[in-house]
């Protein structure tokens, strides 16, 4: 009798136990901040340091780089402060992962080609690259970054012809890539760009007929 009444007092006890244990992993996991892709981490790592460049404190805070500035309500496409800066969604996976969805390297005096590593930043939607020193031809890996909206490369050192594969971006909203050196042609290449509304193509070699700025393409 008494043995008995030890054995059920053993297991309420276990399964209290059980439950504290099950509270704790939940609590901790509910904590848990959402973490940016690690393969996202380590893309932009190498094109920063490709470029010379360091991630600010303001958004990569302890080493994640979808922290701080990048996920509260900071406009960085305004703000001069941050810069070069990084803006996340962090409700993938059940919220548990970030993807970068903006990057913003503008008038840094980067100078170098556009690195293969951007090909893996699948989830930007806005690329502001403008007024730095970049060199080499458009990658036609671009076409991986099927999100994006506003590619903006204006006032770089890009040369060649602009890859056909720029018209499978058919979410491009806005397009600048004017003060290049950019030739051959350009509207074949725009054509299949349904979504564009801006584009800034002046101050390059480019052949044929082509307005220097056209808003409101879709009439
Ligand atoms: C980026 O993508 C390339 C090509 O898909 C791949 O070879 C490379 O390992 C990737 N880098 C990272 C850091 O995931
Ligand atoms: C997020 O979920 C997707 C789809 O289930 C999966 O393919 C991917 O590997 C996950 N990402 C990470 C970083 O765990
Ligand atoms: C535009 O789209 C059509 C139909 O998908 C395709 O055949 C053509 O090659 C595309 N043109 C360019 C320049 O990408």
């Amino acid at each position: 009798m008494r043995r008995r009444h030890e054995l059920v007092s053993l297991s309420c006890c276990l399964s209290g136990l059980v439950l504290v244990l099950l509270l704790l992993a939940l609590s901790a996991r509910a904590q848990r901040q959402a973490q940016t892709d690690p393969s996202e981490v380590a893309s932009l790592n190498a094109i920063f340091s490709r470029w010379g460049l360091r991630a600010s404190t303001a958004w990569n805070i302890n080493g994640e780089p979808c922290s701080g500035a990048a996920i509260d309500n900071t406009d960085i496409d305004n703000d001069h402060e941050f810069n070069p800066a990084i803006k996340c969604i962090c409700s993938y996976n059940a919220s548990t992962i970030c993807h970068i969805t903006r990057l913003k390297v503008y008038r840094l005096d980067v100078v170098g080609q556009i690195p293969a590593e951007l090909q893996n930043l699948t989830y930007l939607t806005n690329l502001n690259l403008a007024q730095n020193y970049l060199t080499g031809s458009l990658p036609t890996f671009l076409e991986k970054l099927a999100q994006l909206q506003y590619l903006h490369l204006g006032t770089n050192a890009l040369t060649g012809v602009l890859p056909r594969e720029l018209g499978n971006l058919e979410n491009l909203i806005s397009l600048a890539i004017s003060a290049n050196k950019f030739v051959g042609p350009l509207p074949e290449v725009v054509e299949n760009l349904t979504k564009l509304e801006q584009l800034w193509a002046s101050d390059n070699d480019f052949t044929g007929k082509i307005p220097d700025y056209i808003g409101n393409l879709s009439i």
